[in-house]
């Protein structure tokens, strides 16, 4: 039997990972708690921990498991900017959800585009309150409007062709331009000047942490939306709030949030919210912010599920294999062992 600590467990995990763990003798320690430095023992006497976006797995968390003899930190998330994986290295394995249902994202993406400049979202409060007038909701047409799509991997081309499916223009910018893709590349500045609405798609890094600060929002139009469903972290979300009070920014929707690990996917409602910058973004009547829901879509647990156990099952299968393994030089190594079918170290 193969244990596995399951850290920051919501109710909705639950179902297909007991479904998934059943079949092959996996035995989840089901945590409410996320992981962190204060938490790292409860993994004692486990082979692998399973962790989500708001865990914290830096190198005193990692030296901690590995002490505990972990041998497998199990994202079930495709992000993993929450894992320091240079200190990983040589230590223990790092394996992740590379993608589950880029479609619930990018879709996600869309609707958030789509009730902001639609006023959805004030409508559904009014015609609930009997309120059937329809003053200040006059919305725009996203047909003919240029969209700027930061990052064109697997979800910013999704979301590409659903705006091509409404009759928006495309302009993109990738660090890595994938070529023959009849996208139109542009370099971040011209995206930022020509775009009417902007939507980021692309990792958080140490690159492109607050690549939407004061500078580029400097630059782009006047009324520019702005949708973000990848990690908080890529917008300096003091200098949206300066945009936005401006009136330079027209709408904002937020998926994610920089300072997000302590509060969102929990019930805050009743409780006093220490973060003044979130509330007063929320206060915005043209900010709209989901807390990172956009990947939560039967299909996509349902995926996160399998891989994240067949993951486990490569690690622990005792054929060498590691499916789906991340290493710090991922990417940035001629010779990668991954390629040829080894484990990252
Ligand atoms: P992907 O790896 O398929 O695509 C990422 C793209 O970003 C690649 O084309 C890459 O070349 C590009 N990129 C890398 N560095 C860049 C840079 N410095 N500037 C511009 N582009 C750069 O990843 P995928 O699956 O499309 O996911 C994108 C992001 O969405 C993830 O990194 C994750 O943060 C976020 N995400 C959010 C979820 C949510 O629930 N809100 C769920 C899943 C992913």
């Amino acid at each position: 039997m193969i244990r596995v600590a399951f850290y920051d467990m919501k109710e909705y995990d639950k179902p297909s990972f007991e479904h998934y763990g059943a079949l092959y003798d996996i035995r989840f320690r089901y945590l409410e708690t996320k992981l962190n430095e204060d938490t790292a023992d409860l993994a004692r006497g486990c082979d692998a921990v399973c962790v989500f976006v708001n865990d914290t797995v830096n190198a005193a968390v990692i030296e901690k498991l590995h002490e505990h003899g972990v041998k497998l930190i199990a994202l079930r998330s495709a992000g993993y900017n929450n894992v320091d994986v240079q200190a990983a290295f040589g230590k223990i394995h790092v394996v992740h959800v590379p993608a589950y249902s880029p479609y619930a994202v990018a879709e996600h993406a869309m609707a958030l585009l789509l009730t902001s400049v639609r006023r959805i979202h004030k409508a559904y409060n009014r015609t609930r309150d009997f309120n059937f007038s329809l003053n200040r909701l006059t919305g725009f047409d996203l047909h003919g409007k240029t969209v700027g799509v930061v990052g064109t991997g697997k979800i910013g081309r999704i979301f590409i062709d659903i705006c091509r499916g409404f009759g928006m223009h495309v302009i993109a910018y990738d660090r890595f331009p994938a070529p023959d893709s009849g996208i139109e590349y542009v370099t971040p500045d011209e995206l930022f000047a020509r775009s009417d609405i902007i939507s980021l798609h692309c990792p958080l890094t140490e690159e492109t942490r607050h690549m939407i600060g004061a500078d580029a929002i400097g630059r782009m139009k006047k009324g520019v939306v702005i949708v973000n469903t990848s990690r908080g972290g890529l917008i300096d979300a003091e200098a949206l709030l300066e945009g936005i009070k401006a009136r330079k920014v027209g709408a904002a929707c937020l998926d994610v949030y920089e300072e997000e690990a302590d509060i969102f996917f929990e019930d805050r409602s009743g409780h006093i919210l220490n973060d003044d910058l979130l509330l007063r973004l929320i206060s915005m009547p043209n900010v709209i912010v989901t807390s990172h829901q956009a990947f939560l879509t039967e299909e996509a647990l349902n995926n996160i599920a399998e891989t994240t156990v067949n993951n486990i099952l490569s690690y622990f299968g005792g054929d060498g294999l590691c499916d789906n393994e991340l290493c710090y030089r991922c990417g940035h190594i001629d010779h990668c062992r991954k390629q040829r079918k080894e484990r990252c170290f």
